[in-house]
């Protein structure tokens, strides 16, 4: 058994992935926009990701825009068969870098072709609508209009499975009784935890739920607790976070961030990590206390 598979697979749609995946909004520029400085080091990432195991990658083509998924065609087309990629649409970018609510009919459907384009897929795996209705967090409204979209797209071929993103638990009910819904991608890490109920749910029906910001996003968690975790069991306070999440419920789907393939090795390593029992319920404590490192700068 490789490293990565001590982790655990589960069901994303009808593939079965490694709980171990990577999130490739990093790959991108300052501030997600515009190409990174090296594009060569971010193809390296990629391409180590997919060595050491990783079958699942999230991405979006407002990324950049268009230069994450540009970089994952570069670095990994021909795609091997077990891979899966993830992206999600429902906002696109300014001239400036700015996020921007893009959720009509004809954004959606132009975003789905792009990522088909950018990707050169011929099917997107899975699709998660990105609600804009909170470009932050998720804010309540109905999103049934968007996701009748998706399903229309799905329905011609273009896209095989939906998922949902910055959504509340309202919302994903009302997303399930319009289409099967794969995934929920909402912020969520050892630190921030709304959505523990809508956890404990989606895994009942066995949907996969993959957090972002799992390290806390742009500014990493920092919480002396995770640190002297770290401390006792010889691994870092990323591993730690991460290795927290892999416990917490089966159907968690990992997919940390990270320009580095330094960091991309320090994260897949956290399969080796066994945290006993007591080092959890410290770990619980870090989001009881108030979480000492909620996750800031949110993105789509
Ligand atoms: N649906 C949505 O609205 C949404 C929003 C945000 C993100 N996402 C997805 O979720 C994925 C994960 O989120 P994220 O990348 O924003 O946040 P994250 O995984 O919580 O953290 C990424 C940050 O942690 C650093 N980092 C990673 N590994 C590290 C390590 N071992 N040691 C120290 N620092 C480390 C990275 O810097 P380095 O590059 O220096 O390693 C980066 O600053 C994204 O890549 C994206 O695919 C989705």
């Amino acid at each position: 058994m490789s490293t990565i598979e001590r982790s655990g697979t589960f069901a994303l749609g009808d593939r079965i992935v490694n709980r171990l995946g990577y999130g490739a909004m990093q790959l991108a520029g300052p501030g997600v926009f515009g190409p990174p400085s090296d594009l060569d080091a971010a193809r390296a990432v990629l391409r180590e990701a997919v060595a050491r195991g990783v079958n699942h990658i999230d991405t979006a083509d407002f990324y950049g825009p268009h230069i994450t998924n540009q970089l994952i065609r570069e670095a990994l087309h021909p795609y091997s068969d077990d891979l899966v990629i993830v992206t999600k649409i429902g906002a696109r970018r300014g001239g400036d870098g700015s996020w921007i609510p893009a959720m009509s009919p004809e954004e959606l459907t132009r975003a789905v072709h792009d990522n088909l384009r950018n990707l050169r897929l011929d099917v997107l795996e899975v699709v998660n609508l990105r609600s804009t209705l909170g470009i932050h967090e998720p804010v309540e409204g109905s999103i049934e209009a968007q996701v009748t979209v998706l399903a229309e797209l799905q329905r011609k071929g273009l896209v095989r499975h939906i998922g949902v993103s910055n959504v509340t638990p309202a919302q994903v009910e009302e997303a399930r009784r319009i289409v099967p819904i794969v995934c929920v991608q909402n912020a969520y890490n050892v630190a921030h935890r709304t959505d523990d109920a809508l956890i404990d749910v989606l895994a009942r029906d066995g949907i996969a739920y993959v957090p972002f910001f799992p390290l806390g996003g742009f500014n990493p968690l920092q919480s002396s607790i995770l640190s002297d975790v770290a401390r006792c069991l010889g691994g870092t306070p990323m591993q730690v976070a991460l290795a927290w999440l892999l416990r917490r419920a089966r159907n968690i789907l990992l997919i940390p961030g990270t320009s580095s393939v330094a960091h991309l090795r320090e994260n897949l390593a956290t399969a080796e990590l066994d945290l006993p029992n007591d080092a959890i319920r410290a770990l619980d404590g870090i989001a009881a206390s108030g979480g000492s490192a909620a996750p800031r700068g949110t993105t789509p």
